[in-house]
């Protein structure tokens, strides 16, 4: 009896046939993705100068991102970034940036039974509940608070729920990527006493720490200064491809020990440091990250419409279901998927609310960053005592003097 009873167990586990990826879009039914990271917004820039209303994002096709890709791959909270380049810094990178805010929250109002416009972890879960994408903003670059914590916070006020310290430059207060490779020198040694400002204001914010972009030395000073856990939202495993945008094993041990995540990047050449990659390639640095860093800090951050080229298998955001089936594939338990998918996220979320719950009666930090630090010919200096604007100060008087002189003597003449 009991032969026959484990021979029907036995034929009806096998006979119920479930594929890898039936597997995957079930468990994706309950548990969606939330990615890291995706540059849509920047596309409705670049493509269509912000103007929605000339778009019909449930026909778009120049993007790797629309609604019915969307649906398909059973994204259920996204990060979009609000991005803006690095050659806006110190000129109107801080109205580009609003700008960028501002076509995420029309997204929001133009298809509000597909998006809602999301600010804590409670309105995911909700999200999830109503089958919509839960849609973030992550500001992707310090450049575009511009030094001033007024305007961080102010950002906070407006959605935005994490910041990457750095894009692809320096701050006057943190260091980027690149002063690893010999394009750039380094200016703060990772983080600044400002810069070290910065993070305590977005741990009393309620503002998740974005690791993508900056610089090793940045990566363990805010690893260090963090009260609150860190996330990196499209960076993938330096081991598998030594790209310095991808995270070295020191600093997956530290992500491991502080409960922070790191959401692989889906860019060729950050997952095969080649033109070239693969799906299974992709795979290879989700296994890599939950070998050294374990399952809890292994995450989705495709950088969708932010680069030029992605793998083979993972062509656009209707693929995440072919991953999560790769990841099944090579045994990854239904609770490490689901973790990855979306849990993890959720967790560093809360533990990020948490902090601010416990700071909140903490005193605003109102100290500026002293005018040295940023002056240059497009800043005035109202509230600075002693300086001239655009830091042109004593040394400079002279030959002010003397032009005036010599134009009040042409005009005399
Ligand atoms: C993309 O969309 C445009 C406008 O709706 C349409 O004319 C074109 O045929 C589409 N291209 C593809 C490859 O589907
Ligand atoms: C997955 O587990 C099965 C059964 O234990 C084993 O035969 C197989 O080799 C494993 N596959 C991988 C990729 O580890
Ligand atoms: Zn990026």
């Amino acid at each position: 009896m009991l032969d026959v009873l484990l021979l029907l167990f036995v034929c009806f586990t096998a006979g119920s046939g479930e594929t890898f990826r039936e597997r995957a879009e079930r468990i994706m039914n309950g548990t969606p993705v939330i990615d890291g990271h995706n540059d849509l917004p920047w596309q409705l820039l670049s493509q269509f100068n912000n103007k929605l209303s000339n778009v019909d994002l449930n026909e778009l096709n120049t993007t790797h991102t629309n609604i019915p890709k969307l649906k398909a791959g059973h994204v259920g909270g996204q990060f979009w970034a609000a991005y803006v380049p690095c050659d806006t810094q110190n000129k109107d990178a801080v109205k580009r940036t609003l700008e960028q805010i501002d076509i995420i929250w029309r997204m929001c109002a133009k298809y509000p039974d597909v998006f809602t416009c999301a600010k804590t972890s409670a309105d995911i879960r909700k999200a999830f509940e109503e089958n919509k994408v839960a849609s973030l903003i992550g500001v992707e670059g310090g450049h575009s608070m511009d030094s001033s914590l007024a305007t961080l916070r102010m950002l906070y006020e407006l959605g935005v729920r994490y910041m990457t310290l750095t894009h692809s430059c320096n701050t006057p207060w943190v260091d980027n990527w690149m002063v690893d490779t010999d394009q750039e020198a380094a200016l703060s040694n990772g983080i600044s006493p400002f810069g070290e400002k910065v993070i305590a204001e977005m741990n009393r914010l309620g503002m998740i720490v974005d690791l993508a972009h900056v610089s090793v030395d940045t990566m363990k000073d805010a690893l260090a200064m963090s009260k609150a856990p860190v996330i990196f939202s499209h960076s993938s495993a330096y081991d598998i491809c030594p790209h310095k945008r991808n995270v070295p094993n020191d600093v997956l041990r530290i992500v491991k020990e502080k409960h922070g995540l790191v959401m692989v990047n889906f860019y060729n050449k950050y997952v095969s440091c080649d033109s070239k990659a693969s799906l299974t390639q992709v795979a290879d640095h989700f296994d890599y990250i939950k070998k050294i860093a374990g399952y809890e800090a292994v995450g989705f951050g495709g950088d969708y419409d932010g680069v030029p080229n992605v793998p083979e298998g993972l062509e656009d955001v209707s693929k995440y279901p072919d991953l999560v089936a790769e990841l099944l594939r090579r045994n990854w338990t239904e609770e490490e998927v689901q973790a990855a998918l979306a849990l993890n996220l959720l967790r560093v979320f809360e533990a990020v609310e948490k902090v601010k719950k416990d700071l909140a009666n903490t005193i605003v930090d109102d100290e500026p960053i002293s005018y040295e630090q940023i002056k240059g010919s497009c800043r005035t200096s109202y509230g600075y005592k002693g300086v001239k604007d655009g830091g042109k100060s004593l040394h400079y008087l002279p030959t002010a003097l003397i032009s005036s002189l010599l134009y009040f003597l042409f005009m005399l003449k």
